[in-house]
């Protein structure tokens, strides 16, 4: 079993996951939210983010594959798709970690094509000299350097999600 060094600790994750909740909160006032999470790495963010709002948020998930082929051809399909519509919905998609951004891209493309008020984008972290593809991101968590992270939603060959923690792998 590989070595997992603490990255971003439990208390650090916390104390940056309330602010963000109140950041969205005062630029939501009044409204009704609907959060769209990336499974699987979105889980643990998107619960304790929902939790600490205290307006009303509706709850859909996707899922997406990306299969790594070279680096400009990347194919991203969607497993799974929202249930409800977002016609006219105050949307926020809650994402672990934004790295390349095509994930992203692919999945803003398909929702703008159902028609919500509006549309942002919340990622717990984000790696910001890999990307590749120009977005705008509203709510970040976290920048980090280009390493692979695991915990708290993120894993490694389906490994370590309910680690508690952002973490990497000690190599
Ligand atoms: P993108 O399309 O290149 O932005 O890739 C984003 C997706 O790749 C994320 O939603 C994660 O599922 C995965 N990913 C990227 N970096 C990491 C990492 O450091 N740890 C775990 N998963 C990662
Ligand atoms: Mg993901």
């Amino acid at each position: 079993m590989e070595e997992i060094k603490v990255l971003i600790n439990k208390a650090k994750l916390e104390k940056r996951v309330e602010e963000l909740a109140k950041q969205i909160e005062k630029d939501y006032k009044g409204k009704d939210i609907v959060f769209i999470g990336v499974l699987k790495g979105c889980t643990m963010f998107f619960i304790d983010l929902a939790k600490r709002i205290s307006n009303d948020v509706a709850f859909e998930f996707v899922e997406i594959s990306s299969y790594e082929g070279t680096e400009s051809t990347g194919r991203i399909s969607l497993n799974k798709d929202i249930t409800e519509s977002i016609k006219g919905k105050d949307v926020i998609i809650i994402e672990d970690i934004i790295d390349t951004g095509r994930t992203l891209q692919y999945l803003v493309e398909l929702l703008k094509s159902k028609n919500p008020n509006s549309l942002r984008i919340a990622t717990l972290l984000s790696k910001p000299s890999r990307r590749v593809i120009d977005l705008n991101v509203d709510y970040i968590g976290f920048q980090i350097d280009d390493i692979f992270v695991v915990g708290y939603g993120l894993d490694y060959n389906q490994k370590y999600r309910n680690l508690p923690y952002i973490g990497y792998i000690e190599s």
